[in-house]
């Protein structure tokens, strides 16, 4: 898939079949996400792959919007070294992306979720205090519910996304001709 067509079609999706993920699709994707840079190339990020029922059933508690995550057929959650410093959130991002994009390109449905109750996360897998579980992401199949999230909506149009010059100048233009799978 282009590229830039993903990036536009991608949105973030919590309904999944109850299909496995197979192990060549899972290293393709874990693979797209290990290629994230990090600042000084310091590699501060680990992810845990999740499948066991009872543990996915238990991470719903580690978010205050994820009680729904247990569905998706893989969790796979995104943990930093805690002595990365603050740029570990923006190298966390990155793999997330990473690892979204890519699920997208196989044809695999995705969404982000915040890990709120760190410490639910920590019991259940095992992560060690120097370790921070910083994000989860779902992946799975695309299931019949795939449309629209509850708080999806469309994106800032260019104009009040992006000033020229200084903060205060006039915007980018008004985005049209630019395909936005999210409205359209
Ligand atoms: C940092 C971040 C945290 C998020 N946390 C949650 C979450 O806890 N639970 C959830 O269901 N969705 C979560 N989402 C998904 C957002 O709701 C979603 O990105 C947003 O509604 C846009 O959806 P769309 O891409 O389908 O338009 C999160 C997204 C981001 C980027």
């Amino acid at each position: 898939m282009e590229t830039l067509r993903a990036l536009h079609a991608k949105r973030d999706t919590r309904s999944y079949t109850e299909a496995p993920v197979s192990a060549d699709v899972m290293d393709k994707m874990l693979n797209a996400a290990r290629m994230a840079g990090s600042a000084k190339n310091g590699q501060p990020v680990r992810l845990v792959v999740v499948t066991d029922h009872a543990d996915k059933v238990a991470l719903k508690a580690s978010g205050d919007y994820a009680t729904w995550i247990d569905q998706a057929p893989v969790i796979v959650v995104l943990t930093a070294r805690a002595d990365a410093g603050p740029r570990r959130l923006f190298d966390i991002g990155r793999h997330a992306q990473n690892l979204m994009l890519a699920a997208h390109d196989l044809g695999l449905a995705s969404c982000p979720v915040t890990i709120h109750h760190p410490d639910v996360v920590r019991e259940t897998l095992g992560v060690p205090e120097d370790v921070e579980p910083s994000m989860i992401v779902t992946l799975g199949w695309p299931g019949p519910e795939g449309g629209p999230s509850p708080v999806a909506g469309p994106r800032l149009p260019l104009a009040e996304y992006v000033s020229i010059g200084d903060w205060d100048s006039v915007g980018h233009g008004d985005g049209a001709g630019v395909e936005d799978a999210a409205t359209s």
